[in-house]
């Protein structure tokens, strides 16, 4: 697993303030979420807490969970709110707590194997009352292996530079997945560090998460495309009538 959310948790919170438009985001999960009147909502992969802090200002009654507690203590430090769990999402035990369920920042691309995919598409089932809306977004297979290409990242952030020079893998062993070699280099007060990082993603086709949906219980509303991703938008369905169940 990457070291990007543990040991160089800072370094990403530093990094992401200036790669992500956090505003743009929230006001498009707000957007999608106000469509249905979602209140109780639970966001998977809230990382540093960019995006909680602005569902905590707009009232939302918000839960965000992430696998790592270095970018966790990040976000409590930040927001200075107690409204953040640890937890891997493959094991989520939630009782049809919440009215929406986030998948921020694409984060399912890091379960790679496809019986982490049900495990977490099902904890998230059962996290939702009836009706409830799943939303995530993901990276889309075609649009990345189409354009498989290493690139180069520079970010000023206060007094630090960091450049961030990533070369890319086909993996494939999975699904479609690759493996992203990040070499980090910061520069702050004349020393430099390096850091080597590897980590394996997984993208999808759209029939793909089709399938994973519909064999755990979701019904698809809207695909909505952004370049080389797309974000689902689903309905929890109830009761549960799949292959997929009948063995759980
Ligand atoms: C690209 S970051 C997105 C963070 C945040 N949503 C943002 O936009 O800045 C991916 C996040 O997914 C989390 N993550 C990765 N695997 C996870 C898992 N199995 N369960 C829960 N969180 C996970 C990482 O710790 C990281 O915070």
């Amino acid at each position: 697993m990457t070291q990007l959310y543990s040991t160089l948790a800072n370094i990403y919170h530093e990094m992401y303030q200036h790669i992500f438009d956090y505003d743009k985001e929230f006001d498009f999960y707000h957007s999608l979420l106000q469509r249905t009147n979602c209140h109780k909502i639970l966001e998977i992969g809230c990382g540093s807490g960019m995006l909680a802090r602005r569902f905590l200002d707009n009232g939302y009654d918000y839960l965000g969970l992430d696998l790592f507690n270095e970018m966790l203590n990040i976000a409590r430090s930040e927001i200075k709110s107690d409204r953040f769990i640890q937890c891997d999402m493959r094991s989520l035990s939630f009782n049809q707590q919440f009215d929406a369920v986030l998948i921020t920042g694409r984060s399912i691309a890091y379960v790679i194997e496809n019986q982490g995919i049900l495990d977490t598409l099902t904890g998230i089932h059962k996290s939702l009352k009836d009706n409830g809306l799943l939303i995530f977004g993901v990276f889309e297979a075609t649009g990345i292996f189409d354009n498989f290409n290493d690139f180069e990242q520079d970010i000023a952030h206060n007094n630090k530079k960091i450049k961030r020079i990533s070369r890319l893998k086909l993996n494939l062993t999975t699904g479609w997945t690759y493996d992203w070699y990040a070499k980090y280099i910061i520069e702050e007060h004349e020393k430099s560090m390096v850091f080597d990082d590897v980590t394996t993603l997984r993208c999808f086709t759209k029939d793909e998460i089709s399938l994973f949906l519909k064999l755990t219980g979701f019904k698809i509303k809207e695909i909505i495309e952004e370049g080389k991703a797309f974000t689902i938008l689903a309905e929890r369905i109830s009761p549960l009538n799949s292959a997929y169940y009948k063995d759980q």
